[in-house]
């Protein structure tokens, strides 16, 4: 089969779908890899570095697209890109259809199928294309708002541990889940207060075990979180309500009884966000300031740590791409029932239920 690599072109995107071993492993199952010029720059990635593996390497864009089979991307097609599918082309990315319905259309018309990393399921409903970059939010989340807490960002000029004789930064986490608990590992590393809030008591249980003693488990309800919000220097919005829109648990008025200067990381921002005052952000221009809080909101947080993303990234999608380039679409998803669960367009058909529901069109399962 012949794979192909484009260069992603959505702003500040700096990942990349395939590295180098990649190429490898699909050139001894006797695959062709092209990989458009400069694919792998932003992740730190030279042209050099994939040709001696055995890619060839392609400066037009609209070849890449032409000739290959199976597409191995990061983000979702950009308009530019949906002019390029091809009617029985895979495309193997992130899609996030609900929030986009141009691109909806775009693949439905395209007669390609559309494999979508974030709704790739394990059999315990994990969703194993989606943690790595949970893990790496979570965790860039405390470097962003430990930067944003200095003074020259409009911080409270606050050092997140702390020193002898100062007390630490008091960090209040929504939600204990990927990015939660990757958040919190890393602020109780750095010497800081730490809250965790989840409404899952179960998860609450096995938090309360594992994290070090500087971490706190709460139960998530309004007063807890009013109560918290006044004692926090950092807040990181990190909950997920499966398919819907994030809960909004920090109302506008909660701002007011804040710390001046005190910063919200809203990761959940992907999801509408779970602060009643976020707006998207960029990488370009990541902060705002209302009532005094600082806001960081950007959605695409790990684009910003290219080459640890791509490696978090590609060490989880290299099993299914191989296994997507072996044979026909059917004998792939008989062979890996979570493929199924990942395919949300084909040919011409939506056959993600959520994203029909969304749209308001019919729903046609994939059956391999
Ligand atoms: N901005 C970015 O670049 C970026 C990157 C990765 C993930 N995300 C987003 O971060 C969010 C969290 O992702 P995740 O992988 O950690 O999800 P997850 O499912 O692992 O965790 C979400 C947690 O939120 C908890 N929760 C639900 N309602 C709650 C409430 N009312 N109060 C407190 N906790 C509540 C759940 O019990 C769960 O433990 C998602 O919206 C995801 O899309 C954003």
């Amino acid at each position: 089969m012949i794979i192909g690599v484009p260069k992603e072109i959505k702003e500040h995107e700096y990942r990349v779908g395939l590295l180098p071993v990649g190429v490898e492993e699909l050139r001894r199952a006797g695959h062709v890899v092209l990989i458009e010029s400069g694919a792998g720059a932003g992740s730190g990635l030279a042209d050099e570095d994939y040709r001696r593996h055995g890619a060839t390497i392609v400066d037009e864009r609209e070849r890449i697209w032409g000739e290959s089979k199976l597409l191995v991307k990061v983000k979702e097609p950009q308009p530019d890109e949906l002019m390029l599918i091809q009617s029985g082309q895979l495309v193997f990315c992130y899609f996030h259809f609900a929030a986009n319905q141009p691109l909806t259309r775009g693949l439905l018309d395209s007669g390609a199928t559309a494999i979508a990393y974030e709704t790739l399921r394990d059999d315990s409903g994990r969703r194993p294309l989606l943690t790595p970059m949970s893990e790496v939010a979570g965790r860039m989340s405390i470097q962003e708002g430990a930067k944003c807490l200095e003074r020259p960002q409009e911080g409270r000029g606050i050092l997140l541990g702390g020193v002898p004789g100062v007390e630490p930064a008091h960090v209040v986490i929504l939600g204990g889940g990927v990015v939660g608990s990757n958040a919190a590992k890393i602020a109780a590393g750095m010497g800081a207060n730490v809250v965790m809030l989840d409404v899952n008591l179960d998860r609450l249980r096995f938090l309360d075990e594992v994290m070090p003693p500087n971490v706190t488990t709460l139960y998530s309800d309004r007063h807890t979180i009013r109560q918290q919000l006044q004692l926090a220097d950092l807040v990181i919005g990190a909950v997920l309500i499966e398919g819907a829109r994030a809960p909004m648990l920090v109302e506008r008025g909660d701002l007011t009884s804040m710390k001046s200067a005190a910063v919200i990381v809203d990761v959940a921002i992907d999801q509408g966000g779970c602060v009643e005052t976020s707006r998207p952000t960029t990488h370009g221009q990541p902060t705002f300031v209302i009532d005094g809080v600082v806001h960081y909101c950007v959605t695409n947080m790990p684009g910003a740590v290219g080459r640890t993303s791509t490696y978090a990234l590609c060490n989880a999608t290299l099993p299914f791409v191989l296994t997507l380039a072996a044979e026909s679409l059917p004998a792939a998803a008989h062979r890996d029932p979570r493929i199924v669960s990942a395919v949300n367009v084909h040919q011409g058909h939506v056959t993600n239920h959520a994203v029909a529901e969304t749209f308001g069109l019919s729903h046609v399962p994939y059956a391999s």
